[in-house]
């Protein structure tokens, strides 16, 4: 079992990554002197598919066990699932001393880390990853949040898990789809760190695809230390973390206008595309750096389909985004891999045609 610390100031907590490593939930829980009211949030998907595992570990489990079974989906990741976790937690008589377990993708960490961080002025929780997009970014870092009418993650709050455990085995029954969009995020970190993990990347493509074991928990391993090292420099997002949406003020947007047709990390995929289009436009990427760098997006060409969209639409739904100030959208744009600018404004016209632009590379 691998240990990577996130060295927040206010805060250090471990990831630990290994194969078949859930077992060891109850040690961690011991060891770091958790509450053993334990509140176990689990994507019902993977509680159909674990359950034998789930129910070992809470037959052995010397405290209390509660568990809570989520629909997760963006629909769900909302006040009203929020509410019925609330009442839950009051039902059972737990309080401040108690302990949020979520098992399951970003949307059951999210909700659930947000359910922690408001119940009774905030309690602990764990994250427990079974994706491997919530594996590379969403279970480390703290940002946890529910989404508000048509806006994603507008209701939310920082609040840092107590361990990260990333069992790779629960990976193994991922369909490609769930694939396709961890692929699509540990992509983004390619951009974000250096030459190297682009090219091993582009290299190694299939061996993500496959889920090979080695390679996955490498890339894994490298996503977690890159983003650990930003967040641990600006955990509330003031400067340096704002790297970290590289393409996701399109994706957002994106995810929306296609009624989330398309999951999170398909729609980094397209846009990424879409955020190195808009650095091409503006001068900042050469045109020589934009070819190199947009093959790594086009190799999920066959991989994610849009549907028919409108580049004004999702126009709006940015400038409705909460990253966006005075009505003005912001966007993270590179020169090179690892050189990012933030905060970059652009003109309306130019954002619709590299809406139009990228977002025609996956239509089919
Ligand atoms: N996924 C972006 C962040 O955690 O800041």
């Amino acid at each position: 079992m691998k240990k990577i610390d996130i060295r927040i100031p206010a805060k250090e907590y471990p990831v630990f990554i290994g194969a078949n490593i859930f077992d060891s939930l109850e040690k961690i829980i011991r060891i770091k002197k958790l509450s053993r009211n334990l509140f176990m949030i689990i994507d019902r998907k993977v509680m159909n598919l674990y359950r034998d595992d789930i129910k070992r570990f809470s037959s052995n489990f010397s405290g209390k066990i509660f568990i809570n079974e989520f629909d997760a989906s963006e629909a769900n990741k909302s006040y009203l699932e929020l509410a019925k976790i609330y009442n839950d937690l009051i039902a059972i008589g737990y309080g401040r001393d108690s302990l949020i377990v979520a098992i399951g993708g970003g949307i059951t960490g999210d909700i659930a880390g947000f359910a922690a961080s408001t119940f009774a002025r905030g309690i602990q929780f764990v994250q427990v990853p079974t994706t491997l997009l919530a594996a590379v970014d969403s279970s480390v870092g703290g940002k946890t949040g529910i989404n508000f009418g048509e806006t994603k993650n507008i209701i939310g709050a920082f609040h840092q898990p107590e361990f990260v455990l990333i069992d790779t085995e629960f990976l193994k029954t991922l369909p490609e789809e769930e694939i396709i969009c961890g692929i699509g995020e540990i992509v983004k970190y390619a951009f974000l760190s250096d030459k190297k993990f682009f090219e091993l990347l582009k290299n190694n493509f299939h061996k993500l695809l496959e889920l090979d074991s080695t390679f996955t928990t490498r890339a894994i391993e490298t996503c977690i230390k890159f983003k650990g090292d930003v967040v641990a420099k600006d955990e509330k997002e003031s400067g340096l973390r704002k790297i970290l949406n590289l393409g996701h003020t399109f994706a957002h947007a994106i995810e929306v206008e296609q009624n989330y047709l398309i999951k999170h990390g398909q729609a980094v995929v397209v846009g990424l595309a879409c955020a190195l289009e808009l650095s091409r436009r503006t001068g900042l990427l050469s045109e020589k750096l934009f070819t190199q760098y947009l093959q790594l997006p086009f190799m999920f060409k066959d991989k994610i389909t849009l549907n028919a969209f409108d580049p004004l639409q999702i126009y709006e739904i940015m400038k409705r985004d909460k990253k966006g100030r005075e009505n003005r959208i912001k966007f993270v744009l590179l020169k090179e891999i690892g050189r990012l600018i933030v905060d970059v404004e652009a003109e309306k016209d130019e954002v619709i045609y590299c809406l139009n632009k990228s977002l025609a590379l996956f239509i089919k």
